[in-house]
C-alpha cells in the first residue's frame, strides 16, 4: 500500500491566495526559533509579504527550496523575475542588508529594494541558479571561488560591519544550546576546543576585510552576465582566512577540509593554519545545527567529525 506523504506546508496568504512552503524550512524554523516560528508563519508572514506586494507591485510565483533560515519566494516585479527573502529573524536580516548594501552589483545580484523594519531584501533573481555547489572538479570550483572571494574583500570599507568575533560568538552560543538540549552529535568537549581555536585566532588576527560571513557553495550561483555571484551574505568584518575556512569545510563537507585550505592558501596568499583553523570552527558549529535539524547523514557527521579531530 501507498502511503502519501504531504512533503510542503500550506501557507493562506489571504482569502484568495495560497501558498507551498517547502516542509523542510518549516521544521528547521520550528526547532530554531521554537514556538514562535508559527506564529510567524501564520500570521507574520502573510502580512509581511502582502505588504511587500502592494508596496513594491509584486506577483508571487513560488518558494524557492535550498534555504535553512529565511523564506526565498521568486516573484515577478513588472514582468522580469526577481527574489523577495523574508527573515523572521532581525539579527541574520541586519547581517545580510549589511552584506547586500557593500557588495550589490558587486560580486552580488543587485538589490532592488529592502526594509528594515520587516526584515525583507528584495533581489535580482540569477537563472538558472546553479550553485558551485554542483561543480564536482574541485580545482575548477576552487578557482571561481578564490577569484569571488579576493573581489569581496577588496570592496569597500569594512569599518561600519560588524565584527566577525560577533558572529562567532552567536554560532557558538546556538551550538551550545543544542549541545544543551541534547539534540547534538558535537560533544560540548569539541565545541569548547573549537572555540579555543577560535579564541586564539581572533586575538592573532591581521587587518580586517568585510567579510561575507557564510561563504558556503550553495550561496554562490552562476550569472550567465556576470559570472559567479554570491548570495546570502552573514556580512562583518575579520580575518580574510575565515571565508576561507567556511568553503573549505563546506566544499565536500569536511571531507577535504585540509587539502582545500591549502588550495584556497596559495591562491588568496593567507597562512593555510589560519584557513584550516577557521574550518575547524566553521564544522564544529555548523555540524551541531545540520546533525540537530536532520540535515546532516551519519556518514557525513563522521566525515565531519573525523576531518576536526585530525586538527586538534
Ligand atoms: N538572488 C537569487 N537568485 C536566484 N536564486 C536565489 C537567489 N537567492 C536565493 N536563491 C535560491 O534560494 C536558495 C535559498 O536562498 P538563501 O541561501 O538566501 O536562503 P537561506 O535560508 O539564507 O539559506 P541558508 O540555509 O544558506 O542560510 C538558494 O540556495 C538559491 O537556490
Ligand atoms: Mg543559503
Amino acid at each position: 500500500m501507498l502511503i502519501a506523504v504531504k512533503d510542503t506546508y500550506e501557507l493562506k496568504l489571504n482569502a484568495s491566495a495560497q501558498l507551498s512552503l517547502p516542509l523542510g524550512l518549516v521544521q528547521t524554523l520550528r526547532t530554531r526559533l521554537g514556538k514562535p516560528a508559527d506564529s510567524w508563519l501564520r500570521y507574520r508572514l502573510p502580512q509581511i509579504i502582502g505588504l511587500c506586494q502592494s508596496r513594491w507591485g509584486l506577483e508571487v510565483e513560488e518558494a524557492i527550496p535550498g534555504g535553512a533560515t529565511a523564506v526565498v519566494l521568486a516573484v515577478r516585479k513588472a514582468g522580469m523575475s526577481a527574489v523577495l527573502k523574508v527573515h523572521p529573524e532581525r539579527e541574520l536580516a541586519e547581517r545580510e542588508l549589511h552584506g547586500w548594501q557593500l557588495w550589490a552589483g558587486k560580486g552580488m545580484p543587485s538589490l532592488l529594494e529592502h526594509d528594515v523594519e520587516l526584515n525583507v531584501s528584495l533581489q535580482e533573481r540569477v537563472i538558472p541558479a546553479r550553485s558551485l555547489a554542483e561543480v564536482g572538479d574541485r580545482d575548477i570550483a576552487a578557482l571561481a571561488a578564490t577569484g569571488l572571494l579576493a573581489r569581496l574583500h577588496s570592496v569597500g570599507r569594512p569599518l561600519n560591519l560588524p565584527t566577525l568575533s560577533t558572529l562567532i560568538a552567536r554560532r557558538f552560543t546556538g551550538a551550545q544550546a543544542l549541545v544543551k538540549e541534547g539534540q547534538a552529535v558535537v560533544t560540548s568537549d569539541l565545541l569548547s576546543r573549537a572555540r579555543e581555536v577560535a579564541d586564539r585566532l581572533l586575538l592573532e588576527s591581521g587587518p580586517d576585510v568585510a567579510l561575507h560571513g557564510d561563504f558556503f557553495p550553495d550561496n554562490i550561483l552562476f550569472s550567465q552576465q556576470r559570472g559567479w555571484l554570491a548570495i546570502d551574505p552573514q556580512a562583518c568584518r575579520g580575518d580574510a582566512a575565515f571565508d576561507a575556512g567556511t568553503w573549505s569545510y563546506a566544499y565536500g563537507r569536511g571531507g577535504q577540509l585540509r587539502s582545500n585550505a591549502e588550495l584556497f592558501a596559495q591562491h588568496l596568499g593567507v597562512s593555510s593554519e589560519r584557513i584550516s583553523g577557521w574550518a575547524l570552527v566553521v564544522a564544529v558549529t555548523n555540524l551541531a545545527g545540520r546533525a540537530a535539524y536532520g540535515h546532516a547523514d551519519q556518514a557525513e557527521v563522521a566525515t565531519t567529525l573525523a576531518a576536526c579531530q585530525e586538527l586538534l
